[in-house]
């Protein structure tokens, strides 16, 4: 596919989701996210083939937030593969993002690695012979590598805010520590988690990071194996089924890819063999995944006729 035709794509779809700019509410039981302009939207895609498109916000950082915990995942199956599953299922939760009262009655096994709970064991296991520090640089050079450049940072402003008020996740790693489920301090754990939250990104960085996952754990543009083709299979059916928390089964209804959300108003979506859309619109619906983020993939998976369904 030319640029051009990309670019086509990209343009009506963006254009017929237009009026609806604006609208959901932007997460606010984070203080540093309440802050930011709810009438950004931004979309890139990008193809295995390197043809790239972009709209309106697509060259402005975000907080990446829970998107990150795909770069989570990715590192952890690199480092102990299937054994995560013994800490951590592969079921969507049916439950919001945040919730406890699942984790209470599955005694500490969170369903998946992409809830709060999930990703919480995932920052456990990273912090295995690492600090909380060398673990946050650890993703942070995971990304730079792939972008080949030294530009993806923390923004520290929002994860301060989200370290100060993470009473909802410091009970999650609590719970899972009386389960035994968690080897280290409930504060080195939540230190790595806030901070990966807080990484800001655009949505061409995120087409150019996820790329790998479009091609079985190859990333084509650097000619370098990111992950086994098996794991890349893992993550994207994981993506698929609990990307969106409980609103999972309507992302698959609506745009039929594998997908991943975050409250900072960003989704990255995933066409196999073909490449990643990415778009963000930081008003949430009541999930807490981008109400417009989610029509504009809807309208450019119609458009292109791109899904796996
Ligand atoms: O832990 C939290 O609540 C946030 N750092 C991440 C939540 C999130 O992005 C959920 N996604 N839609």
């Amino acid at each position: 596919m030319t640029n051009a035709s990309l670019n086509q794509i990209l343009d009506s779809a963006c254009r017929s989701i237009q009026d609806q700019i604006g609208s959901g509410k932007v997460a606010d039981y984070i203080p540093a996210l309440a802050r930011v302009d709810i009438k950004k939207f931004g979309a890139s895609i990008l193809t295995l083939d390197g043809e790239s498109a972009s709209f309106g916000d697509a060259k402005e950082p975000f907080s990446i937030q829970s998107i990150s915990k795909v770069f989570s995942l990715t590192l952890v199956l690199n480092q102990i593969g299937d054994k995560l599953w013994e800490r951590v299922h592969h079921e969507p939760s049916g439950n919001a993002f945040n919730s406890i009262v699942q984790l209470e009655m599955e005694r500490g096994i969170p369903r998946n690695p992409f809830i709060n709970a999930g990703a919480l064991v995932l920052s456990d296991i990273l912090l295995k012979d690492r600090t909380p520090d060398t673990s946050i640089q650890t993703i942070l050079n995971f990304l730079n590598e792939i972008i080949g450049e030294k530009r993806i940072g923390i923004d520290h402003e929002v994860a301060l805010s989200e370290l100060e008020t993470a009473h909802r996740n410091s009970s999650l790693v609590h719970f899972m520590k009386s389960c035994n489920n968690i080897e280290n301090t409930v504060s080195d754990v939540l230190n790595v988690y806030c901070n990966h939250c807080s990484i800001a990104m655009s949505c061409e960085d995120l087409s150019r990071s996820m790329l790998f996952l479009a091609k079985e754990g190859f990333d084509p543009i650097s000619n370098q194996r990111i992950i086994s083709p098996e794991l890349a299979r893992r993550i994207n059916s994981i993506m698929m089924l609990c990307g969106h928390y409980d609103a999972s089964g309507d992302f698959a209804y609506r745009v039929g890819l594998p997908g991943k959300s975050g409250v900072g108003g960003g989704i990255v979506a995933i066409v196999p063999e073909v490449g990643v859309i990415t778009v963000w619109s930081p008003g949430l619906n009541k999930n807490g995944n981008s109400l417009v983020g989610t029509s504009a993939l809807e309208a450019i998976a119609k458009i292109s006729n791109w899904n796996i369904l």
